[in-house]
């Protein structure tokens, strides 16, 4: 059952969409929503009723019992509204509600969201801006994204299990922890379920998580956030190309998934569907990294074959391409601590990072894990780790090790891409970044 139809019998009211049909044309209906725009003249008031699945006017005239109330409505003040449906190809749309009755919810102050205001200024109003429609779109397709990674990972026959957000040990990297005081302790915020789910898949062997994870990402670039959405997932007895399968099937039915259900939302926020589709058709074209940074070296970027790929070097390499693309195994040196060594080239590991088309880039971070245990200790040492602080983890190593891998994709960035956003604030209800904590 959709979205939309469950919207209308929890409330026993119409949505816009249903009632905007050929069935509906003649039928008594109600609905609920906010004044989108309004136009009142001395014979009639027309009033555009906005809900999450579309806009229609409803009209009023002069000598109608509903005239005085719809002449006192303001815009994006909170109606119910009772009357006929008409076919009117004056209407946008196509059709019209002759409004018999109004309920007036909320009278609205004079609205402070209007047309050409500063990006700066619609993010201090977020709580208000998110009612627009183009803000709902980003937001029902971010629904139908969360919705559909849970389904995947049902259909694959995962189990979905929690990590904590206090932690004592980093996973990403210090630059990046979140410190605070844990009772007189050191804690800090989880960057990545990681290290507990390698625990945990030695209980369930294909497990997955949707939760945030926190970064104190002091770059300003236009993927970061300080707080984002993080769906992970760690596989038994799994290498990295087999790894590489599972997020490919992943990230396929998320897109089919999301050009079924939000048409008219892709269509409102006028992306240009055909790298979606060529996402669900073609295959993703797995790149040792040394190849990645040829395509970069060959599009003018001056790099070497240990130089780190950032949102720059990303945006170079993913701007021609029409599918998403995978980049493997690379230096050691670039990668966290944990991540296996390739046996063939121990100088670098079997990683890999999803890299989203059209200019995007990282959107997954995976690999396979250290399985062994002096490996595990020397490559801590390498990157100045405390041993003490890893202690349990280490002890996976001792206690009957298995080959074993994993990844994470970040949600909002692939909302971002699948709606083509400039930047991640965009994709997130209430987005946080170094600057940005209210609201
Ligand atoms: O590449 P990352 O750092 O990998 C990990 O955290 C692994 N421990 C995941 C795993 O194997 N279970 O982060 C994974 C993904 C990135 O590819 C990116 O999409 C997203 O998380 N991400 C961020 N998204 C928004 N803002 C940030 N600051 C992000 N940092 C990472
Ligand atoms: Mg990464």
């Amino acid at each position: 059952m959709s979205v939309e139809s469950y919207y209308f019998m929890a409330l026993e009211k119409y949505t816009v969409k249903t009632v905007k049909s050929d069935q509906s044309a003649g039928t008594k209906v109600n609905l609920v929503g906010f004044v989108h725009n309004i136009r009142k003249g001395k014979n009639n008031v027309f009033i555009m009723l906005r809900d999450p699945t579309g806009v229609i006017q409803c009209v009023s005239h002069a000598g109608d019992q509903s005239f005085s109330t719809a002449s006192m409505v303001t815009r994006e003040s909170s109606l119910e509204v009772s009357g006929t449906i008409n076919k009117d190809d004056r209407a946008d749309g196509g059709y019209e509600l002759k409004i018999e009755s109004i309920k007036i919810y909320g009278l609205a102050e004079p609205f402070p969201i209007k047309k050409g205001q500063s990006k700066v200024y619609l993010f201090r109003n977020r709580h208000l801006w998110m009612r627009g429609q183009k803000v709902t779109s980003v937001l029902k397709i971010r629904s139908t994204i969360f919705e559909s990674i849970h389904e995947f990972f049902v259909k694959e026959h995962f189990y979905e299990i929690q990590s904590p957000i206090f932690v004592g040990s980093s996973v990403e990297g210090g630059s990046t922890l979140f410190e605070l005081d844990y009772f007189g302790k050191k804690a800090f915020l989880s960057q990545s379920w990681q290290l507990y789910a390698e625990a945990e898949v030695n209980s369930l062997f294909r497990i997955y998580t949707v939760a945030p994870s926190f970064r104190a990402e002091k770059s300003k670039t236009r993927r970061h956030l300080t707080e984002f959405w993080h769906a992970e997932a760690e596989m038994a007895f799994t290498d990295n190309d087999e790894l590489m399968d599972v997020e490919e099937k992943l990230i396929k039915h998320i897109v089919k998934r999301v050009l079924e259900n939000n048409h008219d939302d892709l269509k409102r926020l006028n992306r240009d569907v055909s790298a979606l589709k060529n996402t669900i058709d073609k295959p993703f074209p797995r790149l040792k990294y040394e190849e990645v940074i040829d395509i970069a070296k060959k599009n003018g970027l001056e790099l070497t074959y240990t130089s780190d790929l950032g949102a720059d070097e990303e945006r170079v390499i993913t701007s021609k391409m029409d599918v998403p693309v995978f980049a493997t195994r690379y230096p050691k040196s670039l990668k966290a601590f944990y991540h296996k060594p390739d046996p063939s080239d121990p100088s670098h590991v079997l990683c890999n990072d999803l890299l989203a088309p059209e200019g995007y880039g990282e959107i997954i971070g995976a690999g396979q894990r250290i399985d062994d245990k002096e490996t595990l200790l020397s490559r801590l040492k390498e990157e100045g780790l405390n041993e003490k602080d890893y202690e349990w983890y280490i002890d996976l190593r001792r206690y009957g090790s298995i080959p074993h891998s994993g990844f994470g994709l970040g949600v909002d960035r692939l909302v971002m891409w699948i709606c083509k956003l400039p930047h991640i604030m965009y994709a997130v209800p209430f987005p946080r970044t170094p600057r940005w904590l209210m609201p």
